[in-house]
């Protein structure tokens, strides 16, 4: 594991977890509530990466908000830290005890509470357990669909994507979660429950505190539940994957797509060629080696032999006008081609080639974790600026380490990986303070979408100004005076520990 817990100390004024703590804890939730075991503290103790451990001792598992309230009361009534995890697939170390903080997962709260048919409605409510796959199922079967899909789909939960307002691949279209979720119950660090859990499209009734949860990383409280808008299902989709020639080209042909199809671009991804060559020879759990096998052009050509940056868009259109809309997307793609800005492309023809190439997109995170260590940024940069970081950066490098780039170019967020052997400081040494430099240069975001966890805490200035990371501090000394909800994380713990 990486060593990055000697560069934070662990606060002394947190207890250490006594026998009638547990006590406590099992006449609460009973003995399925409280985990003990060593192979699942093992688990809950380590991040998705392997990058991250914690020594945490006490797992628990409330089945409802009275019990994560029972819980927080308890903790900061005995100054206990804690730590909310989710599905554990953060990729900044928040999900994972840095020492030995009690973790809580409202894994068990995974019930879907109602969901408002009507199509100008369409408003889900549901427990923050519930795992982002399941929701997609049960919307798929109404006829809707969610406004946000990952990779990590599923694991993560949708109280961990609203804490981490994770993006994703349907940003582009559906906007992000400050803008989809409706409503949330959460509940503070004393244990006082806060019910926000509005379905309005409107209410400016004074501060919109929700939005002080969405993405603070289980920092200032636990979601357990969660009101979201989704959106209908529309009949068709259509993706294509194209090649160009250079990055300038596929900058050119973002513009032009949102430019030419509008409202029926649900996604515009991107992945240059060392990320394809990754992707096309890492096997798979249960499948073949699938990149080499899906992307052939329509004259059987295989993409991955090219050496050219490539990148999936996805279409959506309505069945009702779908070959209005068809004609518009071949007359783009046709235009792109004859125009240079598209080398080589395939349109996939049946829903199994589409998957395949989403597939390949969202393999990606875990063809990285597959090759060795991976150090990752998750940056918003301007369009035009975005390629030239990968490229010093490379440089910067040398043959150390692989540099691979991949993002969701339709948002301006790029996703920097650094691929080594091992983590090594040497070669952390030549990635930072380098780009957290280059990213506030630029004006950019240090995290677009991952959030700053324990890796970026300390960072945080990169990308805000003192005046406005010192509010953020008071707000979490108001909501949480002991610090008690996941320390080390989001903030840093330097500006906490002054009065
Ligand atoms: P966890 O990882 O368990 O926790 C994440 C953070 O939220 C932690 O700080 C934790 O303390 C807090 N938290 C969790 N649950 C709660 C709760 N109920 N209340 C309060 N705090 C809580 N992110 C993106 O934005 N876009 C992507 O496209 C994307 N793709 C991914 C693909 C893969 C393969 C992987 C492994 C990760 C990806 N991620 C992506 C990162 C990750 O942020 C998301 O997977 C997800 O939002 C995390 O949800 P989780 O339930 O796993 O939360
Ligand atoms: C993605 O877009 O694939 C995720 O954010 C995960 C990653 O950056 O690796
Ligand atoms: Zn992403």
């Amino acid at each position: 594991f990486y060593s990055v817990a000697t560069t934070v100390h662990r606060n002394p004024l947190f207890s250490i977890i006594s026998p009638d703590d547990i006590s406590y804890f099992k006449t609460l939730l009973g003995e399925r509530g409280v985990v003990q075991d060593a192979l699942a503290l093992d688990a809950a103790n380590t991040d998705w990466m392997g990058k991250y451990r914690g020594s945490s001792k006490l797992l628990l598992q409330p089945k409802n908000t009275e019990e994560v309230s029972q819980i927080l009361k308890y903790c900061n009534s005995r100054c206990l830290a804690v730590v909310p995890q989710g599905g554990n697939t953060g990729l900044v170390g928040g999900s994972v005890p840095v020492f030995d903080e009690v973790i809580i997962n409202v894994g068990l709260m995974r019930n879907i509470l109602s969901f408002d048919k009507v199509i100008v409605s369409g408003v889900l409510v549901c427990e923050a357990g519930c795992i982002l796959e399941n929701l997609i199922s049960f919307l798929d079967d109404e006829g809707f669909i969610m406004p946000l899909d990952l990779g990590a789909k599923g694991s993560c939960q949708i109280g961990g994507n609203v804490s981490t307002n994770a993006g994703g691949l349907r940003l582009l279209r559906y906007g992000s979660l400050h803008g989809s979720v409706l409503g949330l119950e959460a509940v503070l660090a004393n244990g006082t429950v806060l019910d926000m859990l509005g379905t309005l499209r409107k209410d400016n009734t004074g501060y919109d505190l929700k939005h002080l949860f969405i993405g603070s990383e289980g920092s200032l409280g636990i979601v357990t539940k969660v009101s979201i808008l989704t959106p209908p299902k529309l009949s068709s989709v259509n993706i294509a994957f194209l090649a160009c020639e250079d990055y300038t080209s596929c900058q050119k042909l973002l513009l032009e797509a949102k430019k030419k199809l509008g409202g029926i671009l649900s996604a515009f991804e991107f992945l240059d060629s060392d990320a394809m060559s990754l992707v096309s020879s890492t096997t798979f759990l249960g499948t073949e080696n699938h990149g080499q096998e899906v992307i052939k052009d329509k004259h059987g050509q295989d993409f991955t032999s090219i050496d050219l940056r490539a990148l999936p868009l996805e279409f959506w259109y309505s069945y009702a006008s779908g070959s209005i809309f068809m004609e518009n997307l071949e007359a783009f793609l046709l235009h792109s081609v004859e125009s240079g800005l598209v080398a080589n492309g395939v349109l996939a023809q049946d829903i199994n080639q589409a998957s395949s190439f989403w597939h390949i997109r969202e393999g990606l995170p875990e063809a990285l974790m597959k090759a060795g260590a991976v150090y990752k940024y998750d940056l918003s940069l301007p369009l035009e600026k975005m390629y030239d970081l990968v490229e010093e950066m490379r440089v910067q490098i040398g043959p150390a380490a692989k540099v691979v780039a991949y993002g969701h170019l339709g948002d301006g967020n790029l996703h920097l990986n650094i691929s080594a052997p091992a983590y090594d400081d040497n070669i952390l040494a030549k990635i930072e303070p380098f780009v957290y430099e280059w990213t506030s240069k630029n004006r950019g975001s240090i995290s677009a979408e991952h959030g700053l966890g324990l890796m970026k805490a300390a960072k945080i200035h990169y990308s805000k100004s003192p005046e406005t990371v010192q509010v953020m501090a008071s707000i979490k000394k108001l909501l949480d005076p002991n610090g008690i909800l996941n320390p080390y994380k989001v903030l840093p713990s330097s500006l906490l520990s002054q009065n």
